[in-house]
């Protein structure tokens, strides 16, 4: 009597969350569809938590599927709190160097107080444009955005200026999750990809989270 008592409590908790959830989801991905701006610092500390990391987006996980060598030079596009940042760019050691590009300076100055505080060494935080990034061309071997890309109000110019930057042999890798008011269909972002000279090299992942690493097209 008593435990079923309780399981109709959880339940209804439970599915009161979830309608909750759904109907703030639904608001934000709306408001989010006419007016495109960068999410303000404070809450990219609350999406980067301990749940996502640990069980829904797991940086080592991600930095895995991104063939990373030592001495690579690799750029990240909207980096946040810089948990999945640490992780990429302890895998690029020795020799290889980070730069993680904001177009918000509360971040960026968020990052490097972060890499003080901890040590790091091979992580460069800088205020750069995604549509204008500081890089020479083909001199980066690989470029980095997680929920980021669906979040640039022009996504296809952001492409077209991380295809010049990358080297011939470099990789573009898209990170989505379906949390993110912003989230894109894989098919959305392949088309994307595809119109600015991307080819996809391989995906990984489910519906509700998923990478997809692009190679240059051969001319
Ligand atoms: C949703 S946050 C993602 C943070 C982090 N990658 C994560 O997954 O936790 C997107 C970030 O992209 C940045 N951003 C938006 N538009 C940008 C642009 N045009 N150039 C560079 N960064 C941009 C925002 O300032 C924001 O910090």
């Amino acid at each position: 009597m008593l435990a079923s008592h309780v399981f109709t409590v959880f339940l209804r908790w439970a599915l009161g969350f979830l309608f909750l959830f759904f109907a703030f989801h639904t608001i934000l991905r709306l408001v989010r569809r006419y007016r495109k701006f960068p999410i303000p610092s404070i809450l990219t500390e609350l999406i980067d938590n301990s749940v996502r990391r640990r069980y829904i987006q797991r940086p080592d996980v991600l930095a895995d599927m991104m063939d990373l060598q030592p001495g690579m030079v690799v750029v990240e596009i909207g980096p946040g709190k810089g948990s999945f940042t640490k992780a990429v760019a302890e895998r690029v050691l020795p020799g290889g160097i980070l730069f993680a590009i904001d177009i918000q300076e509360s971040v960026i100055e968020r990052l490097i107080a972060r890499v003080k505080r901890e040590g790091i060494t091979n992580i460069s935080p800088r205020v750069d444009d995604a549509y204008d990034l500081s890089f020479d061309d083909e001199s980066v071997d690989r470029v980095f955005a997680i929920a980021c890309l669906p979040e640039i109000p022009e996504p296809v110019r952001a492409l077209r200026e991380f295809h010049r930057v990358l080297k011939p042999d470099g990789l573009l890798c898209l990170s989505e999750l379906f949390m993110d008011a912003n989230y894109p269909r894989r098919s959305t972002e392949k088309r994307w990809a595809e119109e600015t000279g991307f080819a996809l090299k391989e995906e990984f992942g489910s519906f509700f989270v998923y990478q997809l690493n692009f190679e240059k097209k051969t001319p």
